[in-house]
Protein backbone atom coordinates (compact mmCIF):
# COMPACT_ATOMS: atom_id res chain seq x y z
CA UNK A 1 0.00 0.00 0.00
CA UNK A 2 1.44 3.38 -0.63
CA UNK A 3 0.27 6.85 -0.55
CA UNK A 4 0.31 8.48 -4.36
CA UNK A 5 -3.24 8.19 -4.94
CA UNK A 6 -5.77 9.90 -7.59
CA UNK A 7 -7.35 12.89 -6.12
CA UNK A 8 -9.85 15.32 -7.80
CA UNK A 9 -8.58 13.80 -11.08
CA UNK A 10 -5.06 14.28 -10.15
CA UNK A 11 -2.39 11.98 -8.83
CA UNK A 12 -1.03 13.21 -5.76
CA UNK A 13 1.40 12.35 -2.98
CA UNK A 14 -0.26 12.23 0.25
CA UNK A 15 -2.09 15.71 0.30
CA UNK A 16 0.01 17.73 -2.71
CA UNK A 17 -0.75 17.28 -6.13
CA UNK A 18 2.33 16.03 -8.40
CA UNK A 19 1.29 18.50 -11.25
CA UNK A 20 1.71 21.42 -8.01
CA UNK A 21 5.78 19.92 -7.36
CA UNK A 22 6.08 20.00 -11.37
CA UNK A 23 5.60 23.26 -11.56
CA UNK A 24 7.96 24.54 -8.73
CA UNK A 25 10.87 21.81 -9.30
CA UNK A 26 10.50 21.12 -13.09
CA UNK A 27 11.01 17.30 -13.67
CA UNK A 28 11.91 15.02 -13.79
CA UNK A 29 12.22 14.36 -10.23
CA UNK A 30 11.86 11.72 -7.60
CA UNK A 31 8.93 12.10 -4.76
CA UNK A 32 9.12 10.15 -1.67
CA UNK A 33 5.90 9.84 0.57
CA UNK A 34 7.14 9.86 4.69
CA UNK A 35 3.54 8.37 5.38
CA UNK A 36 4.72 5.17 3.48
CA UNK A 37 8.15 4.97 4.35
CA UNK A 38 6.57 4.96 8.12
CA UNK A 39 3.87 2.67 7.22
CA UNK A 40 6.66 0.23 5.73
CA UNK A 41 9.07 0.58 8.42
CA UNK A 42 6.62 0.19 11.27
CA UNK A 43 5.02 -3.16 9.84
CA UNK A 44 8.29 -5.02 9.63
CA UNK A 45 8.94 -3.63 13.48
CA UNK A 46 5.46 -4.83 14.30
CA UNK A 47 5.80 -8.67 12.30
CA UNK A 48 9.30 -8.82 14.74
CA UNK A 49 7.41 -7.77 18.55
CA UNK A 50 7.69 -10.03 20.63
CA UNK A 51 11.36 -11.04 19.39
CA UNK A 52 14.28 -8.19 20.68
CA UNK A 53 14.95 -6.50 17.62
CA UNK A 54 16.46 -4.02 15.26
CA UNK A 55 15.30 -3.37 11.76
CA UNK A 56 18.07 -1.67 9.86
CA UNK A 57 17.10 -0.28 6.98
CA UNK A 58 19.26 -1.44 3.86
CA UNK A 59 20.28 2.58 2.94
CA UNK A 60 21.98 1.82 -0.43
CA UNK A 61 17.97 1.48 -1.27
CA UNK A 62 17.58 5.10 -1.10
CA UNK A 63 20.40 7.38 0.92
CA UNK A 64 19.25 10.86 1.53
CA UNK A 65 19.68 12.29 4.75
CA UNK A 66 15.99 13.12 5.09
CA UNK A 67 14.94 9.75 4.48
CA UNK A 68 17.54 8.23 6.67
CA UNK A 69 16.55 10.80 9.58
CA UNK A 70 13.09 10.53 9.08
CA UNK A 71 13.50 6.44 9.74
CA UNK A 72 15.87 6.97 12.54
CA UNK A 73 13.60 9.33 14.33
CA UNK A 74 11.08 6.21 13.97
CA UNK A 75 13.70 3.89 15.41
CA UNK A 76 15.35 2.32 12.32
CA UNK A 77 18.59 1.33 12.43
CA UNK A 78 20.88 1.31 9.00
CA UNK A 79 22.73 -1.58 7.27
CA UNK A 80 25.36 0.57 5.55
CA UNK A 81 27.80 -0.50 2.92
CA UNK A 82 30.67 1.73 1.92
CA UNK A 83 32.61 4.50 4.12
CA UNK A 84 30.34 6.96 2.16
CA UNK A 85 27.17 4.93 3.51
CA UNK A 86 28.06 5.12 7.20
CA UNK A 87 29.17 8.77 6.90
CA UNK A 88 25.82 9.62 5.72
CA UNK A 89 24.23 7.81 8.23
CA UNK A 90 25.61 9.41 11.00
CA UNK A 91 25.34 12.94 9.61
CA UNK A 92 21.37 12.15 9.54
CA UNK A 93 21.72 11.33 13.31
CA UNK A 94 21.28 7.52 13.42
CA UNK A 95 23.14 6.66 16.49
CA UNK A 96 26.18 4.56 16.12
CA UNK A 97 25.19 1.86 17.99
CA UNK A 98 22.05 1.25 15.63
CA UNK A 99 24.68 1.30 12.37
CA UNK A 100 26.03 -2.48 10.72
CA UNK A 101 28.74 -2.37 8.21
CA UNK A 102 28.08 -5.26 5.55
CA UNK A 103 29.78 -5.62 2.24
CA UNK A 104 32.31 -8.18 0.75
CA UNK A 105 34.72 -5.61 0.55
CA UNK A 106 35.53 -3.38 3.57
CA UNK A 107 38.83 -1.42 3.19
CA UNK A 108 41.01 -1.00 6.68
CA UNK A 109 40.19 3.08 6.23
CA UNK A 110 36.19 2.18 6.13
CA UNK A 111 36.89 -0.26 9.32
CA UNK A 112 39.27 2.47 11.21
CA UNK A 113 36.29 4.83 10.02
CA UNK A 114 32.99 2.92 11.63
CA UNK A 115 35.32 1.87 14.69
CA UNK A 116 36.51 5.42 15.51
CA UNK A 117 32.86 6.52 15.14
CA UNK A 118 31.18 3.83 16.88
CA UNK A 119 29.29 0.49 15.31
CA UNK A 120 27.07 -2.05 16.19
CA UNK A 121 28.78 -4.71 13.91
CA UNK A 122 30.79 -5.91 11.50
CA UNK A 123 28.62 -8.27 8.95
CA UNK A 124 32.27 -10.26 7.85
CA UNK A 125 32.25 -11.66 4.65
CA UNK A 126 35.70 -13.61 4.41
CA UNK A 127 38.73 -14.83 6.26
CA UNK A 128 41.18 -11.82 4.73
CA UNK A 129 38.23 -9.42 5.66
CA UNK A 130 38.23 -10.79 9.37
CA UNK A 131 42.21 -11.19 9.80
CA UNK A 132 42.26 -7.12 8.43
CA UNK A 133 39.74 -6.16 10.73
CA UNK A 134 41.44 -7.43 13.65
CA UNK A 135 44.54 -5.67 12.83
CA UNK A 136 43.00 -2.38 12.80
CA UNK A 137 40.59 -2.73 15.42
CA UNK A 138 44.24 -3.87 17.53
CA UNK A 139 45.72 -1.04 16.54
CA UNK A 140 43.02 1.02 17.81
CA UNK A 141 43.12 -0.58 20.91
CA UNK A 142 39.62 -1.75 20.32
CA UNK A 143 37.75 -5.18 19.43
CA UNK A 144 35.36 -5.07 16.85
CA UNK A 145 31.85 -7.25 17.38
CA UNK A 146 31.62 -9.64 14.45
CA UNK A 147 29.26 -11.87 12.81
CA UNK A 148 29.72 -13.61 9.80
CA UNK A 149 28.24 -13.85 7.07
CA UNK A 150 27.37 -17.25 5.81
CA UNK A 151 26.45 -18.13 1.90
CA UNK A 152 23.59 -21.00 1.85
CA UNK A 153 23.50 -22.01 -1.25
CA UNK A 154 20.07 -21.25 -1.15
CA UNK A 155 18.42 -20.37 -4.74
CA UNK A 156 16.37 -17.28 -4.06
CA UNK A 157 14.65 -17.53 -7.38
CA UNK A 158 15.17 -13.75 -8.08
CA UNK A 159 17.10 -11.35 -10.76
CA UNK A 160 20.32 -13.20 -11.81
CA UNK A 161 22.24 -10.08 -10.84
CA UNK A 162 20.48 -9.74 -7.33
CA UNK A 163 20.79 -13.11 -5.81
CA UNK A 164 23.10 -13.69 -3.08
CA UNK A 165 22.99 -16.53 -1.66
CA UNK A 166 24.30 -18.97 -4.05
CA UNK A 167 27.75 -21.03 -3.94
CA UNK A 168 28.89 -19.33 -7.01
CA UNK A 169 27.95 -16.05 -5.55
CA UNK A 170 30.68 -13.78 -4.04
CA UNK A 171 28.87 -12.94 -0.76
CA UNK A 172 29.92 -14.97 2.41
CA UNK A 173 31.86 -17.60 3.42
CA UNK A 174 30.35 -20.97 2.34
CA UNK A 175 28.69 -22.83 5.25
CA UNK A 176 30.54 -25.99 5.26
CA UNK A 177 33.26 -23.76 6.13
CA UNK A 178 31.87 -21.79 8.88
CA UNK A 179 32.80 -23.89 11.71
CA UNK A 180 36.58 -23.45 10.76
CA UNK A 181 36.18 -19.86 9.74
CA UNK A 182 34.24 -19.36 13.61
CA UNK A 183 37.52 -21.35 14.82
CA UNK A 184 39.74 -18.91 13.50
CA UNK A 185 37.47 -15.94 14.62
CA UNK A 186 37.69 -16.91 18.23
CA UNK A 187 41.26 -16.80 18.24
CA UNK A 188 42.09 -13.23 16.58
CA UNK A 189 42.28 -10.45 19.29
CA UNK A 190 40.94 -7.85 17.64
CA UNK A 191 37.76 -9.35 16.53
CA UNK A 192 34.64 -11.00 19.21
CA UNK A 193 31.96 -13.18 17.47
CA UNK A 194 28.18 -11.84 18.68
CA UNK A 195 26.36 -13.68 15.73
CA UNK A 196 25.74 -14.80 12.35
CA UNK A 197 24.66 -13.35 9.25
CA UNK A 198 22.64 -14.08 5.67
CA UNK A 199 21.26 -12.07 2.78
CA UNK A 200 20.41 -14.51 -0.38
CA UNK A 201 18.79 -11.83 -2.51
CA UNK A 202 17.09 -9.32 -3.39
CA UNK A 203 13.14 -9.06 -4.60
CA UNK A 204 12.27 -12.40 -3.37
CA UNK A 205 8.37 -12.83 -3.92
CA UNK A 206 8.42 -16.41 -2.20
CA UNK A 207 9.26 -17.33 1.39
CA UNK A 208 10.40 -20.57 0.63
CA UNK A 209 13.91 -19.58 -0.01
CA UNK A 210 14.08 -18.01 3.50
CA UNK A 211 13.22 -20.62 5.00
CA UNK A 212 15.45 -22.68 3.59
CA UNK A 213 18.40 -20.37 4.49
CA UNK A 214 16.98 -19.42 8.12
CA UNK A 215 16.52 -22.96 8.99
CA UNK A 216 20.59 -23.63 7.91
CA UNK A 217 21.37 -20.47 10.14
CA UNK A 218 19.51 -22.36 13.15
CA UNK A 219 21.00 -25.36 12.90
CA UNK A 220 24.59 -23.28 12.46
CA UNK A 221 23.29 -21.70 15.31
CA UNK A 222 22.94 -24.80 17.78
CA UNK A 223 26.28 -26.14 16.20
CA UNK A 224 28.63 -23.40 17.11
CA UNK A 225 26.92 -23.20 20.59
CA UNK A 226 28.45 -26.51 21.11
CA UNK A 227 32.04 -25.63 19.63
CA UNK A 228 31.97 -22.95 22.39
CA UNK A 229 30.88 -19.93 20.35
CA UNK A 230 28.42 -17.08 21.84
CA UNK A 231 25.76 -16.25 18.93
CA UNK A 232 23.45 -13.92 20.56
CA UNK A 233 22.76 -12.30 17.42
CA UNK A 234 21.33 -13.42 14.22
CA UNK A 235 21.15 -10.44 11.11
CA UNK A 236 18.99 -12.29 8.63
CA UNK A 237 19.22 -9.77 6.03
CA UNK A 238 17.01 -8.54 3.52
CA UNK A 239 15.45 -9.29 0.28
CA UNK A 240 11.57 -9.40 0.62
CA UNK A 241 10.20 -8.69 -2.51
CA UNK A 242 7.02 -5.96 -3.52
CA UNK A 243 4.61 -6.03 -6.59
CA UNK A 244 5.60 -3.64 -9.30
CA UNK A 245 2.93 -4.27 -10.67
CA UNK A 246 -0.61 -3.55 -10.05
CA UNK A 247 -1.80 -6.66 -11.33
CA UNK A 248 0.79 -9.11 -9.84
CA UNK A 249 0.01 -11.28 -7.26
CA UNK A 250 0.82 -9.55 -3.71
CA UNK A 251 4.14 -11.05 -2.10
CA UNK A 252 4.32 -12.33 1.16
CA UNK A 253 3.68 -9.45 3.67
CA UNK A 254 6.29 -8.07 6.47
CA UNK A 255 3.87 -10.11 8.96
CA UNK A 256 4.48 -13.39 6.78
CA UNK A 257 7.97 -12.98 6.76
CA UNK A 258 8.22 -11.84 10.56
CA UNK A 259 5.97 -15.17 11.17
CA UNK A 260 8.54 -17.01 9.16
CA UNK A 261 11.29 -15.99 11.41
CA UNK A 262 9.74 -16.51 14.78
CA UNK A 263 9.26 -20.45 13.56
CA UNK A 264 12.93 -20.68 12.15
CA UNK A 265 14.84 -18.88 14.77
CA UNK A 266 12.33 -17.89 17.50
CA UNK A 267 13.13 -20.73 19.71
CA UNK A 268 17.25 -19.78 19.87
CA UNK A 269 16.77 -16.44 22.09
CA UNK A 270 19.00 -14.77 20.00
CA UNK A 271 18.19 -10.86 19.11
CA UNK A 272 17.14 -10.54 15.42
CA UNK A 273 18.36 -8.02 13.01
CA UNK A 274 16.54 -7.59 9.89
CA UNK A 275 17.66 -5.51 6.97
CA UNK A 276 15.33 -4.81 4.58
CA UNK A 277 15.52 -2.11 1.97
CA UNK A 278 13.11 -1.89 -0.95
CA UNK A 279 10.28 -3.11 1.08
CA UNK A 280 10.52 0.00 3.14
CA UNK A 281 11.37 2.42 0.03
CA UNK A 282 10.26 1.01 -2.95
CA UNK A 283 6.84 1.47 -3.38
CA UNK A 284 7.53 4.87 -1.49
CA UNK A 285 9.01 6.73 -3.92
CA UNK A 286 7.63 7.48 -7.82
CA UNK A 287 9.56 9.36 -10.74
CA UNK A 288 8.01 11.68 -12.18
CA UNK A 289 8.69 12.84 -16.06
CA UNK A 290 7.24 14.67 -18.85
CA UNK A 291 6.57 13.75 -22.56
CA UNK A 292 8.37 15.31 -24.61
CA UNK A 293 7.62 13.93 -27.97
CA UNK A 294 5.57 11.04 -29.44
CA UNK A 295 7.41 10.24 -32.38
CA UNK A 296 6.14 7.41 -34.98
CA UNK A 297 8.56 4.61 -36.04
CA UNK A 298 7.83 2.48 -38.55
CA UNK A 299 5.83 -0.01 -36.86
CA UNK A 300 5.65 1.77 -33.28
CA UNK A 301 4.67 4.49 -31.54
CA UNK A 302 7.55 5.98 -29.36
CA UNK A 303 6.90 8.09 -26.24
CA UNK A 304 9.83 10.24 -25.70
CA UNK A 305 10.20 11.27 -21.87
CA UNK A 306 12.66 13.79 -20.34
CA UNK A 307 13.74 11.15 -17.66
CA UNK A 308 16.05 8.49 -18.70
CA UNK A 309 18.26 5.49 -17.95
CA UNK A 310 20.70 7.59 -16.22
CA UNK A 311 17.92 8.67 -13.99
CA UNK A 312 16.11 5.64 -13.37
CA UNK A 313 18.41 2.54 -14.57
CA UNK A 314 16.58 -0.54 -13.24
CA UNK A 315 14.45 -1.36 -16.75
CA UNK A 316 17.59 -1.05 -18.32
CA UNK A 317 20.17 -3.19 -16.07
CA UNK A 318 17.60 -5.78 -14.87
CA UNK A 319 14.53 -5.73 -17.39
CA UNK A 320 12.67 -4.20 -14.48
CA UNK A 321 9.34 -3.35 -15.01
CA UNK A 322 7.09 -0.21 -13.34
CA UNK A 323 3.97 0.55 -13.79
CA UNK A 324 3.90 4.08 -15.78
CA UNK A 325 0.53 6.00 -15.12
CA UNK A 326 -0.68 9.49 -16.56
CA UNK A 327 -0.25 12.38 -13.36
CA UNK A 328 -4.14 13.32 -14.71
CA UNK A 329 -6.35 11.14 -14.32
CA UNK A 330 -7.92 8.90 -17.51
CA UNK A 331 -11.35 9.47 -17.81
CA UNK A 332 -13.45 6.25 -17.71
CA UNK A 333 -13.59 4.79 -21.36
CA UNK A 334 -10.35 7.71 -22.55
CA UNK A 335 -8.28 5.98 -25.31
CA UNK A 336 -6.01 4.20 -24.92
CA UNK A 337 -2.27 3.55 -27.08
CA UNK A 338 0.31 1.44 -27.06
CA UNK A 339 4.06 2.81 -26.87
CA UNK A 340 7.98 2.02 -26.49
CA UNK A 341 8.82 4.25 -23.62
CA UNK A 342 11.86 5.91 -23.79
CA UNK A 343 14.57 8.54 -22.61
CA UNK A 344 16.58 11.28 -24.87
CA UNK A 345 19.81 9.58 -23.75
CA UNK A 346 21.54 8.28 -27.35
CA UNK A 347 21.63 4.51 -26.51
CA UNK A 348 18.82 2.10 -27.54
CA UNK A 349 19.06 0.60 -24.18
CA UNK A 350 17.61 3.83 -22.89
CA UNK A 351 14.15 2.03 -23.05
CA UNK A 352 11.50 1.85 -19.63
CA UNK A 353 9.07 -0.08 -21.61
CA UNK A 354 8.49 -1.88 -25.15
CA UNK A 355 4.80 -2.25 -26.29
CA UNK A 356 3.30 -0.89 -22.78
CA UNK A 357 -0.77 0.25 -23.62
CA UNK A 358 -1.36 2.69 -21.00
CA UNK A 359 -4.10 6.01 -21.18
CA UNK A 360 -3.17 8.25 -24.56
CA UNK A 361 -1.10 10.75 -23.39
CA UNK A 362 0.54 13.87 -25.48
CA UNK A 363 3.35 16.69 -25.35
CA UNK A 364 3.47 18.56 -22.21
CA UNK A 365 1.87 15.82 -19.82
CA UNK A 366 3.32 14.44 -16.90
CA UNK A 367 3.85 10.46 -16.15
CA UNK A 368 4.45 9.12 -12.88
CA UNK A 369 7.12 5.47 -13.07
CA UNK A 370 5.59 3.89 -9.89
CA UNK A 371 7.83 1.93 -7.13
CA UNK A 372 10.57 4.08 -7.93
CA UNK A 373 11.49 4.95 -4.48
CA UNK A 374 14.20 1.67 -3.88
CA UNK A 375 17.60 1.62 -6.29
CA UNK A 376 16.20 5.06 -8.44
CA UNK A 377 17.62 8.51 -6.78
CA UNK A 378 20.90 6.22 -5.55
CA UNK A 379 21.71 4.45 -8.96
CA UNK A 380 21.45 7.67 -11.20
CA UNK A 381 24.69 9.10 -13.19
CA UNK A 382 25.09 12.20 -14.77
CA UNK A 383 25.67 10.04 -18.60
CA UNK A 384 24.85 12.21 -20.99
CA UNK A 385 25.29 15.14 -18.48
CA UNK A 386 21.98 15.60 -17.48
CA UNK A 387 22.44 16.56 -14.17
CA UNK A 388 21.19 14.49 -11.32
CA UNK A 389 17.38 14.76 -10.30
CA UNK A 390 15.98 16.59 -7.61
CA UNK A 391 13.93 14.67 -4.72
CA UNK A 392 11.41 15.82 -2.77
CA UNK A 393 9.70 14.16 0.50
CA UNK A 394 6.28 14.59 1.16
CA UNK A 395 4.57 15.24 4.55
CA UNK A 396 0.74 15.26 4.33
CA UNK A 397 0.21 18.62 2.57
CA UNK A 398 3.62 20.03 2.90
CA UNK A 399 6.49 19.08 0.50
CA UNK A 400 10.34 20.18 0.38
CA UNK A 401 13.18 19.37 -2.07
CA UNK A 402 15.39 17.24 -0.10
CA UNK A 403 18.09 17.24 -3.10
CA UNK A 404 18.25 19.84 -5.84
CA UNK A 405 19.28 19.86 -9.14
CA UNK A 406 22.45 21.07 -9.96
CA UNK A 407 22.98 24.07 -11.89
CA UNK A 408 25.16 23.41 -15.15
CA UNK A 409 27.71 25.20 -13.90
CA UNK A 410 27.53 23.34 -10.93
CA UNK A 411 28.05 20.17 -12.72
CA UNK A 412 30.35 21.49 -14.90
CA UNK A 413 32.56 22.72 -11.78
CA UNK A 414 33.44 19.18 -10.32
CA UNK A 415 36.06 19.18 -13.42
CA UNK A 416 39.30 20.27 -12.77
CA UNK A 417 41.65 21.70 -15.77
CA UNK A 418 45.57 21.31 -15.29
CA UNK A 419 47.42 24.08 -15.34
CA UNK A 420 49.72 22.97 -18.36
CA UNK A 421 46.11 22.55 -20.71
N1 LIG B 1 21.38 -6.52 3.01
C1 LIG B 1 22.36 -6.77 2.14
C2 LIG B 1 23.61 -7.36 2.62
C3 LIG B 1 22.17 -6.50 0.78
O1 LIG B 1 23.14 -6.76 -0.10
C4 LIG B 1 20.94 -5.94 0.34
C5 LIG B 1 20.72 -5.61 -1.07
C6 LIG B 1 19.95 -5.67 1.30
C7 LIG B 1 20.20 -5.98 2.63
C8 LIG B 1 18.63 -5.06 0.95
O2 LIG B 1 17.89 -5.84 0.08
P1 LIG B 1 16.38 -5.41 -0.26
O3 LIG B 1 15.57 -5.55 1.03
O4 LIG B 1 16.41 -4.02 -0.73
O5 LIG B 1 15.96 -6.36 -1.30
N2 LIG B 1 19.89 -2.59 -7.42
C9 LIG B 1 19.06 -3.77 -7.36
C10 LIG B 1 18.98 -4.36 -5.98
C11 LIG B 1 20.33 -4.66 -5.35
C12 LIG B 1 20.23 -5.25 -3.97
C13 LIG B 1 21.57 -5.34 -3.34
N3 LIG B 1 21.58 -5.77 -2.00
C14 LIG B 1 17.68 -3.44 -7.92
O6 LIG B 1 17.46 -2.30 -8.35
O7 LIG B 1 16.81 -4.30 -7.97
Amino acid sequence: MDHFLYRDGTLCAEDVALSEIAAQVGTPFYVYSSATLLRHFHLFDTALAGMDHLVCFAMKSLSNQAVLRLLAEAGAGMDVVSGGEYARAVAAGVPPERIVFSGVGKTRAEMRQALTGGIRQFNVESEPEMRALSEVAVELGQVAPITIRVNPDVDARTHAKIATGKSENKFGIPIARARAVYALAADLPGVEVIGIDVHIGSQLTDLAPFEAAYLKVAELTEQLRADGHTIRRLDLGGGLGIPYAQTNEAPPSPQDYGDLIRRTVGHLGCEIEIEPGRLISGNAGLMVSRVIYVKEGADRQFLILDGAMNDLIRPAMYEAHHDIVPVVEPAPGAERATYDIVGPVCESGDTFAKGRTMAQVGPGDLVAFRSAGAYGAVMASEYNSRPLIPEVLVQRDQFAVIRARPTFDEMIARDMIPAWL
